[in-house]
């Protein structure tokens, strides 16, 4: 890259399952919609076909866990170290299932995203993860559920939002039918954001500036 290339964003992935919305990020940045680059993608399961795909792309794949570093303030350290080394300027979970502390919060100060397959702050915290969220949705009889994007702070699902979105909900649907829905969702709009920020379009400092304010 030359030095007058524009800038570009720097971008740390953590994700411990499939990797789709990973691999949307991947492809937006390969296409240009974002305008940055993953630069590593660590996850807590050596199996993880998210660390494949990274592989695939040419990006550091690294497994951090508690194997590695039982103590979790520990592994949280070794995770700052892979992404700092790494420049990374942003870092986005994307269906990443372990709760992560404060050593890793502080290093990047509003500067962790999190992408939750509901409207938060319903259907979100310990727990909700995976089809249980689809489940609790289609349970309170909802017509519609959704995407949120949000800035990753020490409670489950809990930072401020940064986007959401509405999926409809079907009268046949089932978990699985309604999961697919709100993924393709997500495939959209997480690139959508970080694109926003990476061309400074969205700034997560005044997200979360306001937030507080309404607190
Ligand atoms: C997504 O539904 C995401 O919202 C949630 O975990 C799931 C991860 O899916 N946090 P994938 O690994 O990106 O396919």
């Amino acid at each position: 890259m030359s030095s007058d290339d524009p800038k570009t964003l720097n971008i740390g992935v953590l994700a411990s399952g499939g990797g789709s919305n990973l691999q949307s990020i991947i492809d937006a940045c390969e296409t240009g919609e974002i305008p940055g680059r993953v630069v590593v993608v660590i996850s807590n399961n050596s199996s993880a076909k998210a660390l494949e795909r990274a592989g695939r792309h040419g990006i550091d794949a690294v497994h951090l866990s508690n194997y590695h570093y039982p103590d979790d303030e520990e592994l949280d350290q070794a995770i700052v170290e892979v992404l700092r080394n790494g420049g990374v300027e942003l870092v986005c979970l994307a269906g990443y299932m372990k709760k992560r502390g404060p050593r890793l919060i502080k290093a990047f100060p509003n500067r962790i995203l999190n992408i939750h397959p509901a409207l938060l702050p319903r259907y979100g915290g310990k727990g909700m993860y995976g089809v249980r969220v689809h489940e609790a949705v289609l349970a309170a009889g909802d017509k519609v559920s959704g995407v949120s994007v949000h800035l990753v702070d020490e409670l489950y699902d809990h930072g401020p939002i940064v986007a959401q979105r509405e999926v409809p909900v079907l009268p046949d649907d089932t978990p699985e039918t309604l999961a697919a829905r709100v993924l393709k969702v997500e495939h959209e709009i997480y690139p959508e954001v970080i694109a926003g920020v990476a061309r400074g379009d969205i700034n997560l400092d005044d997200i979360v500036e306001k937030s507080r304010n309404q607190d």
